[in-house]
């Protein structure tokens, strides 16, 4: 067989990686990558990466014409579109714009855990800004009171776009900030976590130990 065309600039502890990986394998198209590891961080980008997408963020995708898609989103819905299943994005009415808003909430749960992760691992200890950090942790658990209380059955219908980026962030929070015990006030979406983690797409791009 020959090599895959498509390379994914991945880092296994990435969710937003993780996403992209996820609904590879719920679509069964985990075989069309090579992945392609780096670790880019705010204050040390990595080189390879930036000459395909300036804005040195992971995923990119290079195509075999070599131009590179980004962000996840685009990602996303590109493999979204190269499928014969299902679509994981749904293409329209009041469907689409309900999930897609799920996922960007998802997103934003993502965004701020690795900007706590930023700024607690990278930046000296005198230097943290604590009213911010406060702030990015409250956020993350408005976004999952907010699911808790009102997303749970939509979440459960459907493994898609919104439970895979819902269950990505879940998976990072565990990963990163098991000191936010997310569980607590959160039984219901605990419970369907419980069940989302067993699928083998979830099993099989858990993040690295440690
Ligand atoms: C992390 O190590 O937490 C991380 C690595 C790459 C992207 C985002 C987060």
């Amino acid at each position: 067989m020959s090599a895959p065309s498509l390379t994914l600039f991945h880092n296994p502890a990435s969710p937003f990686v993780r996403k992209v990986r996820v609904l590879l394998s719920e679509t069964g198209q985990q075989d069309r990558v090579t992945l392609q590891g780096c670790l880019p961080t705010p204050v040390n980008p990595d080189a390879q990466l930036v000459q395909d997408n300036p804005v040195g963020k992971i995923p990119a995708l290079r195509l075999a014409d070599g131009s590179v898609l980004h962000d996840s989103r685009v990602i996303l819905d590109y493999f979204d579109h190269q499928h014969s299943g299902t679509p994981l994005i749904p293409r329209e009415g009041a469907a689409r714009w309900r999930r897609l808003t799920l996922a960007s909430m998802a997103d934003a749960v993502m965004d701020a855990a690795v900007l706590v992760r930023y700024e607690t691992a990278l930046r000296p200890v005198e230097k943290h800004w604590d009213q911010w950090l406060d702030e990015q942790r409250k956020k993350i658990r408005r976004t999952l009171a907010e699911w808790e209380a009102n997303a749970l059955g939509e979440l459960a219908g459907h493994f898609d776009i919104a439970a895979i980026s819902v269950a990505c962030a879940l998976g990072y929070l565990d990963f990163r900030h098991p000191d936010l015990q997310w569980r607590l006030d959160n039984p219901k979406l605990a419970q369907w976590y419980a069940e989302v983690s067993q699928r083998p797409s979830l099993q099989q791009t858990q993040p690295p130990a440690g």
